[in-house]
């Protein structure tokens, strides 16, 4: 009922109107049947090549900009690894925009998706298609990303499992696969002062960090709660 009023809103026509509902219930999500969602205040589309961006990671945008103004006095480079739609890379662009923001994905498709939004935001920011960091060259202060995290064997609800992006979903080791990837790598990519933000899953806290204590030792690690008091962020950066 809530997703047919949600449909209402964006949907005047009739025929528009009866078509989505139909779509609905055959199970597709809302959000990919208007096309766009709300994000940290701005408009993003969406289709079925890019995760439909989440309430968490709103507030890992959030939480990342306190940590951004903690951490840094001068403008940034930023890259966000796993870019999907681009939220999270479009979102700190809009809030900071004398920071450098580019954002990386292994999909042609999900990067089609971010371009088209960077544009509809009149945002600059660069980006790449490959693997994690591995196109990348230079350096940068804040690594951020919400990458795919959750385990093959992991019961989740179909409407997920059967309409989002495996790619965007599924990662080997438990689904720690890729904090390890771009840990293992970080140092060469980031300056002698730097922030890693990640979103994480909400049993994966302890793991993530002691892959960060092995591979960026003296970091500071800071486990942060989701408005759920679940463990969904981990904040990785050293003193200023
Ligand atoms: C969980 S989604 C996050 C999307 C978006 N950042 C968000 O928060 O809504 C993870 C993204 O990582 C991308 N991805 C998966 N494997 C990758 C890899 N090896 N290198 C770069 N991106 C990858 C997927 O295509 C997907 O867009």
């Amino acid at each position: 009922m809530k997703d047919i009023e949600y449909l209402k809103k964006y949907l005047a026509n009739k025929d528009d109107l009866n078509s989505a509902i139909k779509k609905l219930e055959n199970g597709e999500p809302v959000q990919y049947i208007v096309g766009e969602v709300d994000f940290y205040g701005i408009k993003i589309k969406v289709n079925k090549n890019v995760l439909i961006p989440r309430f968490e990671t709103e507030e890992l945008v959030f939480k990342t900009i306190k940590y951004i103004k903690k951490c840094f006095e001068k403008p940034i480079k930023i890259v966000d690894l796993g870019t999907g739609s681009g939220c999270i890379a479009i979102a700190l662009k809009k809030k900071m925009p004398d920071n450098f923001v580019s954002a990386v994905d292994i999909s042609k498709e999900a990067l089609a998706v971010a371009n088209e939004n960077a544009l509809l935001n009149e945002v600059d920011i660069n980006f790449y298609l490959g693997n994690m960091l591995k196109p990348l060259s230079g350096k940068y202060d804040c690594i951020i990303s919400n990458p795919p995290y959750i385990d093959y064997d992991e019961e989740i609800m179909d409407i997920v499992k059967n309409q989002e992006p495996h790619l965007a979903l599924y990662a080997k080791n438990k689904g720690l696969e890729y904090y390890e990837v771009i840990l293992k790598d970080a140092r060469k990519y980031l300056n002698d002062q730097y922030l890693i933000a990640f979103e994480i899953g909400a049993l994966q806290a302890k793991d993530i960090k002691k892959m960060a204590q092995t591979y960026l030792s003296n970091s500071l690690i800071k486990i942060e709660q989701d408005m759920q008091g679940r463990d969904r962020f981990i904040f990785i950066y050293n003193a200023r």
